[in-house]
């Protein structure tokens, strides 16, 4: 719950995007967050002084990397991972593996390990995709994301009273590496066809992502919360 004056984050995908702006804004509450990060540098290029090192393609590090992380903290918010824009059916299967590790695998890892760390009224948040729901051209993303909202749900059943757990599904998302590769005519198109006619930005879902662990949010558990401007609807 992030009610008080020094909340302790830990979080992954902090170098870009989202997960960028979350570390940002929080630390900008005055919260301590930790990122999870692939490397050393990445911790650099944020200033952080504390940072857990792990690469989300490989769980085992991941499980060892979190097992051996012992800090109380208030929440654990994922913002890590990728796309790799291929279909199943042009996917070898050491791209599938990868973004299962990644997307899915790790994820599960993080949640597990890291429930040894979560304060009384800790939340996880773990950020899901409306093409979890829409399906997408990229099935192995599409696949993933799906599994991260049951995640969510099985979990809440397991970290329940204690803590809660609750996913983020965005629609698409501008200033974010996943969406540099588009052209910007091509993102015009896509927004002129969301019917809100905008796309996400980084900044908002980090505002949402604060408020979901505060305690105005105590009920919100289990479920996932969609942030796409009416662009899938369900
Ligand atoms: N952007 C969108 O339109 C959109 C829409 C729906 C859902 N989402 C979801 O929202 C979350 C954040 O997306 P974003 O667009 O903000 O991300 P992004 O800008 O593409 O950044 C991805 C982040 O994930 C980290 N990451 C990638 N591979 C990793 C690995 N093997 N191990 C550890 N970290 C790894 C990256 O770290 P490095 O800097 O080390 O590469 C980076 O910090 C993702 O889970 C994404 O699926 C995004």
């Amino acid at each position: 719950m992030v009610d008080g004056p020094k909340r302790t984050h830990l979080v992954s995908g902090a170098t870009s995007g989202i997960g960028r702006a979350f570390y940002d804004y929080a630390r900008g509450k005055g919260d301590a967050v930790i990122p999870i990060v692939r490397s050393p540098a990445g911790a650099h290029d944020l200033g952080a002084d504390e940072f857990v090192v792990a690469d989300f393609s490989r769980p085992r590090e991941v499980d060892r990397a979190l097992g051996a992380f012992h800090e109380p903290i208030d929440s654990f918010v994922n913002c890590a991972g990728i796309m790799q824009s291929k279909s199943l059916f042009d996917a070898s299967v050491e791209d599938m593996e990868e973004i299962v590790n990644i997307n899915l695998l790790s994820v599960m890892v993080a949640v597990s390990r890291l429930r040894k760390n979560l304060k009384p009224d800790a939340t996880i948040v773990l950020y899901g995709s409306q093409s979890g729901f829409k399906g997408s051209f990229d099935d192995g993303y599409a696949i993933t994301k799906d599994a991260v909202h049951a995640l969510t749900r099985t979990a809440s059943l397991k970290l329940a009273p204690r803590n809660r757990i609750v996913a983020i599904a965005p629609g698409i998302v501008a200033g974010t590496r996943m969406t540099q590769g588009r052209r910007s005519d091509d993102l015009g198109q896509v927004t002129r066809k969301v019917p809100m006619h905008r796309l996400g930005h980084p900044r908002e879902l980090a505002e949402i992502t604060y408020f979901v662990l505060s305690g105005s949010c105590a009920s919100m558990t289990g479920c996932t919360i969609d942030v796409n401007g009416a662009n899938y609807l369900r």
